[in-house]
């Protein structure tokens, strides 16, 4: 059946691998975050300006990005990334500190989310906690690997690798 082969190809494309251990599965899941960051359809918004006038410190954003297969804007859409991103460092290193609701909406986590918070450096390969989860990742635990990659102008895209305790 057709409906069948497109859900075991998601399948595939989705979920890297997922074995048990100890009782515990762990699932590493590949995906690509897009954020377009201007313009009339951004999904990334300043909410509360920085207080000071010589530092972005105190700035604070709000995101619905999303979460798709593949690296192509075109490609499926499988989740939003909700949440808030926020100038946390007063040194002027652009540390934001993230706090990212992942809300799967299609694929096999459809319906789960994974709670993630921690600390997003731009250029380098960021490393966030993964604190909890609903669903299918009830309990969990982990971390994501991020990275920006090249992409069109006015979209911030990053490859994800999540490594999940659940
Ligand atoms: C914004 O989204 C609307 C609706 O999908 C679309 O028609 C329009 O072309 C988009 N605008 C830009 C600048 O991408
Ligand atoms: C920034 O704030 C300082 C202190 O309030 C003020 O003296 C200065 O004029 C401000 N600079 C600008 C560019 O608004």
């Amino acid at each position: 059946m057709a409906f069948q082969g497109t859900a075991l190809f998601l399948f595939l494309l989705v979920l890297v691998n997922s074995v048990e251990i100890q009782g515990d599965k762990t699932t590493h899941l590949h995906f690509y975050f897009h954020e377009i960051y201007a313009g009339p359809n951004a999904t990334a918004v300043g909410a509360v300006n920085p207080p000071r006038n010589d530092s972005a410190f105190g700035a604070i954003g709000v995101v619905d990005d999303m979460l798709k297969e593949g690296p192509d804007p075109s490609s499926k859409l499988i989740g939003r990334a909700q949440g808030l991103t926020t100038v946390a460092s007063m040194e002027k290193d652009s540390g934001i500190l993230t706090m990212l609701n992942l809300v799967f909406t299609d694929g096999p986590y459809k319906g789960s989310t994974l709670a993630i918070f921690g600390r997003a450096v731009l250029g380098t390969v960021m490393e966030r906690a993964i604190i909890g989860g609903t669903g299918e990742f009830r309990m969990a635990r982990g971390y994501t690997l991020s990275k920006q990659v090249p992409s069109p102008q006015g979209l911030l895209i990053l490859e994800y690798d999540a490594y999940i305790s659940h």
